[in-house]
């Protein structure tokens, strides 16, 4: 675990300190919801994310002793459990946590269904219900600088979210977006497809990117599933285009890759992604 240190220049009234942090991936679960989901936090999931409540506590620590927000982009449960959702209730009752949904927050058993609105929505009033703003959209003002949180979890934007970050933008302010996948990129792309090793990604024999918004011919070569999974719909065209275009979007921060990278949206924005078992704090003037 590190703590890594960014400064983002975005034309802030003051200078402040946020912390980011992504994709913790807690893996609580006890018999009140089942077998089925004991089994699959003890003999699957919870080996992969063994620090996660490390990462949790002491970012939470930082938090109080410095005084700032935690602004988390998502994955904070792998999966949806009673214990999960108590853990995450206890840590935003306690600490300033500003919060953008991932694919996970939404996960019955990961990885048994396909996760569209209709997944999501069998729990999602049950998820919301832990946290402190609306999970799938909102917006928190720092210093005259406009986090707005979305969640494009299944890889899709919706119009309402465009809208959204459009009526945002009407209060004139700089604006960092936090979303959980990240948004297409040139660099990322050819990052996650052709250069893993080189920025920390496990090596696979069927690579794809991960990323919202990768037009048709790029995922060509992706699996069928992976194809579709992350096809981008016309209205996720729509919000990418209007992002890359919106002179107010000055900064991205996003997860789900389980990495650390600093790339670009386009010219002059910063798109960076925060690993699992990282802290990052960011200066914002
Ligand atoms: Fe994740």
């Amino acid at each position: 675990m590190s703590i890594l240190y960014n400064t983002l220049r975005v034309g802030a009234e003051k200078p402040f300190t946020v912390i980011h942090i992504s994709d913790t991936h807690l893996t609580y679960a006890d018999m009140r919801d089942g077998e089925r989901k004991v089994k699959l936090a003890e003999e699957e999931r919870s080996q992969s994310f063994f620090h996660a409540e490390e990462v949790l506590q002491k970012a939470s620590a930082l938090s109080k002793e410095l005084g700032v927000p935690i602004l988390h982009t998502g994955d904070l449960i792998d999966f949806v459990s009673l214990a999960n959702l108590e853990r995450v209730k206890g840590f935003t009752d306690e600490y300033d946590c500003f919060f953008a949904a991932g694919n996970h927050e939404f996960s019955l058993y990961v990885g048994e269904a396909w996760e569209d609105a209709d997944y999501r929505n069998q729990s999602l009033a049950k998820v919301q219900a832990a946290f402190k703003n609306d999970i799938r959209m909102s917006s928190r003002i720092i210093n005259g600088v406009n986090f707005v949180a979305l969640d494009d979890g299944y890889y899709l934007f919706e119009d309402a979210q465009t809208e959204f970050v459009k009526n945002e933008a009407k209060k004139g302010l700089p604006m960092v977006l936090m979303v959980h996948n990240p948004i297409h990129e040139p660099k990322l792309y050819e990052a996650t497809m052709f250069r893993r090793e080189e920025y920390g990604l496990h090596p696979v024999k069927n690579p794809c990117a991960y990323l919202t918004g990768t037009p048709d011919e790029l995922r060509q070569c992706y699996e069928p599933m992976r194809f579709r999974q992350q096809q981008p719909d016309e209205a996720t065209y729509r919000a990418i285009e209007y992002f890359r275009t919106e002179p107010l979007i000055k900064a991205v921060l996003t997860g789900h890759l389980h990495v650390n990278y600093e790339g670009e949206l386009v010219p002059g924005v910063p798109q960076i992604i925060t690993s699992t078992e990282d802290i990052r704090v960011i200066r914002v003037e």
